[in-house]
């Protein structure tokens, strides 16, 4: 009887065990993997400078995370313009720093970027849509209406 009972505990307390480990497994966050020293600037394939991938970099990870500074568009003017971000409303931009503002546009790019506002301020992520070669140019899609808001003519 006293075994029988020890056996029914040992398997139920090993069930819950296993079944704890399962549920926290599946349930994780994925958190990207951070790409250190993943960036260089050169002379770009498409207009004047751009980002390259100083090592290959995998799908998912990020490229770079760049210090970010909101500012109203009253503080962004001239060629300035062509380097910001759009902000958390119509008239804010967001300033990048590190590399962030010398990524070119492509219409197939190979990063994308989104914002994460920490205890300590705003930060512009840079992220990679798919495995890239080192070497690569890294480009991210301003989007048409960059374009034409600007008149410019894309590579
Ligand atoms: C954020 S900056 C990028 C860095 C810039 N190439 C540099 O040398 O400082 C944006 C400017 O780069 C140029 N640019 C970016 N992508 C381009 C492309 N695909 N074709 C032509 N010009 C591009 C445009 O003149 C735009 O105003």
């Amino acid at each position: 009887m006293i075994p029988n009972l020890l056996l029914e505990t040992i398997i139920i307390f090993a069930t819950g065990l296993v079944a704890g480990v399962l549920v926290t497994v599946l349930l994780r966050k994925k958190t990207p993997r951070v790409s250190r020293d993943a960036v260089r600037i050169d002379a770009s394939r498409v207009a004047g400078r751009g980002a390259f991938a100083l090592k290959p970099i995998r799908e998912g990870d990020i490229v770079e995370r760049c210090p970010a500074l909101e500012v109203t568009d009253k503080d962004i003017g001239g060629e300035l313009l062509n380097y910001v971000f759009y902000g958390s409303a119509e008239n804010r931009r967001l300033v990048a720093m590190g590399y962030g503002m010398l990524f070119n546009h492509s219409p197939q790019p190979n990063v994308a970027y989104y914002r994460e506002d920490g205890p300590t301020g705003a930060e512009l992520i840079i992220y990679a849509l798919r495995d890239i070669r080192k070497g690569e140019e890294l480009y991210y899609n301003y989007g048409d209406d960059w374009w034409t808001t600007r008149g410019e003519k894309c590579e």
